[in-house]
C-alpha cells in the first residue's frame, strides 16, 4: 500500500488515543515483550505509570504480531464473575443444540462438548434460522475453564485494561484464572492474559499464588525519557511538514515530566493556534515562537478540571490521622522549595507545626502519594531515595490550593490569576532542571 501523503492533525497528535504514526519503540522492554506474547501458555502483567504508553505499547505490538485480542476494561466495584461475563458478552457467542443448526449455519469452531449437561456448540457465525433458537452463551453458567475454552476457540487472548481496580479478593481468584488460561494454552497456543496495571500492582498475583512466578511475565512500561519525547515531536514534524522552534520542543518535553500524554496534548494544542490542522502542502512551517503561551493556556484551561480531580484524590481523607493527613504531608513537601525531597526532610518541616511530631509511619504516608490510589501526585526516586511532584502543573496547582485551603471551587478567577502565577514559577524551574539535565 502506498504511504499517504497527507495526514490529519488528529490522526499525528493523539493524546486521548493510542498513538499510531508517532508511535516510539521502547527499545528497553521490546525484546521481552514480543518474546512474551510469543510464548505459548506465558501471562502477561503490563504496569506503569499513568499515561506511560501501556495501551499503545500493547496495541502496537499486537498488531505487529498479528494477535487478536479481546478487551474488557476493569472498573471499580465490578467483581471478578462482571469481569468474566463481560468478556464472554464481547465472544458474541452463541450456543445451540446440535438438532437447531441448520444445514447452512455456519460453525465458527469445533467445539462440541456436554457442557452442563447441555450439548452446546460454539459459533460466531450463524445464520437467521439459527439465531432464533441460538442462545447468547452468557446465558450458561460461566467458569474459567469455559472462558478459555471460548476465547481459545476465537483464537485471541484477552487483554484486562485497569486490572488494579479489581477487588483484592478477586486479584486471588484472578490468579487461578491464569493458571486455567495456561494450562488450555495446550490446546490454544495463543492463548493468554494480558493485564495491564498500575504500579506497585503488579507483585498481587503472585503474591497469591507463587506457583505462577515463572510462567507470569511483568513488563514495566517506564516514564519516556527525554529523547523518546523528541522523537514523537519529530515524527510529527515530519508527517505534518512542520517544524517547533527548538524552544518550544524543549519546553514541551520539560513540561511533560516524562509523560507522551502531555506531549501529544501540547503539541496538538501548539499547532492549533498556529492553524495548522493537516500535512502543510508545498513549503514546511516553522511555528511561531509566541504561539506557545497560547497553547499553554489553552492546556490549563482544557485540564483545571483533572489537576482538580487529582488533588481531591490525592488528598481525600479516609481516616483523619495526626499531623500526617495528606494534605498535611503535601503541604511539608512544598515548603521545602525543593524539587525532591527526602523522608528525613518532610519529617523536619511536620516538626515545624508539631514538634513532638515521631513520623513512623511518614515513608509509608509518602508511598501512598505515589499510588494509583492517590493519583500518583507524587513520585518516588529510587536513585536519591527522594520524592517529587509527578509534573509542575500538578504541583503548582497542590502550592495554590493549599495555599487557598481550597475545598469547593478553585475556578474563580482570582485563584486561577494566581495558580498561572506559580505555574510560571514552576514550568520555568521545570525547563531549568530539564536544560542542566541535557547539558550534562
Ligand atoms: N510509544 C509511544 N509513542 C508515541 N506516543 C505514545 C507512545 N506511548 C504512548 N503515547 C501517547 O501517550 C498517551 C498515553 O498513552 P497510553 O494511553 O498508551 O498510556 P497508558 O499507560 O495506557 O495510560 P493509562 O494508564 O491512563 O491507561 C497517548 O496520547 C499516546 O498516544
Ligand atoms: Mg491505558
Amino acid at each position: 500500500m502506498a504511504k499517504k501523503k497527507y495526514y490529519k492533525l488528529t490522526e499525528i497528535f493523539t493524546p486521548s488515543q493510542p498513538a499510531n504514526y508517532t508511535f516510539v519503540e521502547r527499545s528497553s522492554i521490546n525484546k521481552r515483550l514480543k518474546r512474551a506474547l510469543n510464548t505459548p501458555g506465558k501471562q502477561l502483567i503490563i504496569y506503569g505509570y499513568s499515561g506511560a504508553g501501556k495501551t499503545t505499547l500493547l496495541t502496537n505490538k499486537l498488531k505487529e504480531e498479528k494477535l487478536d485480542a479481546i478487551t474488557t476494561r476493569c472498573m471499580s466495584g465490578m467483581t471478578l464473575s462482571d469481569i468474566v461475563k463481560d468478556a464472554f458478552n464481547q465472544l458474541e457467542v452463541f450456543y445451540v443444540s446440535q438438532k437447531d443448526i441448520t444445514k447452512g449455519g455456519k460453525i465458527g469452531g469445533s467445539l462440541s462438548a456436554s457442557y452442563f449437561g447441555i450439548k452446546a456448540s460454539l459459533s460466531s457465525e450463524l445464520n437467521e434460522n439459527d439465531k432464533v433458537t441460538a442462545k447468547k452463551a452468557i446465558d450458561l453458567p460461566i467458569t474459567p475453564q469455559t472462558l478459555a475454552k471460548f476465547i481459545g476457540e476465537s483464537n485471541k487472548c484477552w487483554i484486562l485494561e485497569d486490572y488494579h481496580k479489581v477487588r483484592s479478593e478477586d486479584k486471588e481468584l484472578l490468579a487461578q484464572i491464569m493458571k486455567v488460561f495456561m494450562d488450555s494454552s495446550v490446546e490454544y497456543p495463543k492463548l493468554k492474559i494480558i493485564a495491564i496495571g498500575a504500579v506497585n500492582t503488579a507483585r498481587e498475583v503472585i503474591q497469591y499464588d507463587p506457583e505462577m512466578k515463572n510462567r507470569i511475565s511483568e513488563i514495566e512500561v517506564p516514564l519516556m525519557d527525554k529523547n523518546n519525547l523528541q522523537e514523537i515531536l519529530s515524527s510529527g514534524e515530519s508527517y505534518l511538514n512542520i517544524t517547533f522552534p527548538d524552544v518550544v520542543s524543549n519546553k514541551i518535553i520539560a513540561y511533560s515530566s516524562g509523560l507522551p500524554a502531555v506531549t501529544h496534548q501540547l503539541a496538538l494544542l501548539v499547532c492549533e493556534t498556529n492553524d495548522v490542522t493537516e500535512t502543510k502542502r508545498n513549503s514546511r512551517l516553522k511555528l511561531d515562537v509566541k504561539s506557545f503561551d497560547d497553547a499553554l493556556d489553552e492546556y490549563l484551561e482544557e485540564n483545571s478540571d483533572t489537576f482538580k480531580s487529582i488533588f481531591e484524590t490525592a488528598t481525600k481523607i479516609v481516616h483523619k490521622r495526626k499531623s500526617e493527613n495528606p494534605s498535611e504531608i503535601l503541604n511539608a513537601v512544598l515548603i521545602s522549595n525543593k524539587e525532591n525531597i527526602t523522608v528525613h526532610e518532610v519529617k523536619e518541616n511536620l516538626k515545624l507545626s508539631d514538634k513532638n511530631y515521631k513520623g513512623n509511619n511518614l515513608k509509608k504516608y509518602l508511598d501512598e502519594l505515589t499510588t494509583s490510589d492517590r493519583a500518583e501526585i507524587l513520585r518516588y526516586n529510587k536513585d536519591f531515595n527522594s520524592y517529587y511532584f509527578s509534573n509542575p502543573f500538578i504541583k503548582a496547582y497542590c502550592q495554590c490550593a493549599l495555599r487557598n485551603n481550597v475545598k469547593t471551587e478553585f475556578n474563580a478567577s482570582k485563584l486561577l490569576k494566581e495558580f498561572r502565577e506559580t505555574l510560571n514559577k514552576e514550568l520555568e524551574i521545570a525547563r531549568k532542571t530539564f536544560l542542566e539535565d541535557f547539558n550534562e
